[in-house]
Formats: C-alpha cells, structure tokens, sequence
C-alpha cells in the first residue's frame, strides 16, 4: 500500500473510457484493498442498467443518486473508489470525494477517448449521431472540474492499465513529499504544477 494513504482510500475521477474502474481493479488487488464503483453502486440501488436510469428518470435524478452514492461512502477506509465521469459536475461533490483520500485524475486526449468510447452504447452522455461533437464539448466543460478536484493528474493515453496504476504509486509518492513541504502546490504525476 502506497505510504501515502495510510488506510484511506483512494479515488479516481476523470473523463468516460479513461480506465478508472479497469484501473481501480488493478490498484485494488495490489493494495488489498476493497473496490467499489459510485455507478455499479447506482446500478444495484435501483437494479437498473445507468442507461435505462436515464431513460426512465432523466439525467437530473441519476446526478441525485450519484451524490446520494457518495455520501454513503463518507468515512470508507481503504478502498479504491472509482467514480462515474460527471462525479465533478456538482460543487457538492467535491468535499465528499477530498475526503474519501487522494483524488487522482486520470486523463486521455480526445481521439484515445474517442477510440475508447465512441462506439458505446451504454453511455447516456454520448450523442451516437455525433460521439465526437459530445466528447470535445464535454471535455471543454470538464476539464477544468477534474483538474479543481484532483490532488494528482495521471496521463492515460497509450498506457496499460498495469502501466497507469504505476504511475499512481509513483505520483503518490511525489503527492506525500510535495505535502511534507508546507504551502507546496498540488502536481501532476509528471511533476508539473
Ligand atoms: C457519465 C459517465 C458514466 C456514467 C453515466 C454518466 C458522465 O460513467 O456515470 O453514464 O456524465 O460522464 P463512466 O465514466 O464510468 O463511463
């Protein structure tokens, strides 16, 4: 287990179809650690697939069941929470995911997305008319969220999922050291500000 986690837990946010739950499995097994997803545990609360979630009751009330997902895990000790991609659209959110452990923000460039996830069909956020036009938009919006909830930034794009979760250990360990400095700022995984 990475020292810097010291028993909480760890949460992965970013864009859909950047490897946050293949990712969070991974991290999961080496740390020992539990792993839960905030849309498997949405999924179970009311047995639906997330896209019949949306079908039947609207984006308005499955963001409700996010928020409501996560603050059943106020207090969860060393688990690997991997959430769904518009976790950091709602403001309140972001207290409850900073105090779950380190938010780690896995990112990708927009074509690596778009081969990810742009034949899909289980994602409500993405247009299959024009995959495209909703991943530039949404990540416009976006990216500027994950970068204000993250404590750590983690560039996906032509990594394995063993080779992200590398990257995690590594980046937490610059994470601790920058946080044993008092004022330091948060850094990516490169060790950019
Ligand atoms: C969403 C992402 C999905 C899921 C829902 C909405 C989004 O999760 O929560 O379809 O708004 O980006 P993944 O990021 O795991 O695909």
């Amino acid at each position: 287990m990475s020292i810097v986690l010291a028993g909480r837990s760890l949460v992965l946010i970013g864009f859909m179809g950047s490897g946050k739950s293949s990712v969070g499995r991974e991290l999961a097994k080496r740390w020992n650690f539990r792993f839960v997803d905030t849309d498997a545990m949405i999924r179970h609360k009311y047995d639906l697939s997330i896209p019949d979630i949306f079908a039947k009751y609207g984006e308005d009330f499955f963001r409700e069941a996010e928020y409501e997902a996560l603050a059943r895990l106020r207090g969860i000790r060393s688990t690997v929470i991997a959430t769904g991609g518009g976790i950091v659209i709602q403001p309140r959110n972001l207290p409850l995911l900073r105090a779950l452990g380190p938010v780690v923000w896995l990112c990708a460039d927009q074509g690596t997305i778009l081969d990810r996830v742009g034949k899909s069909t289980h994602r409500p956020m993405l247009n299959q008319a024009n995959p495209e036009e909703s991943v530039a938009r949404l990540l416009k919006e976006r990216a500027p969220l994950y970068h204000r909830a993250a404590d750590l930034r983690i560039e996906t794009s032509g990594l394995t999922h063993r080779e992200v979760a590398d990257r995690i250990v590594l980046g937490l360990d610059q994470f601790r050291v920058s946080n044993e400095s008092a004022n330091q700022p948060r850094i990516d995984a490169n060790g950019r500000e």
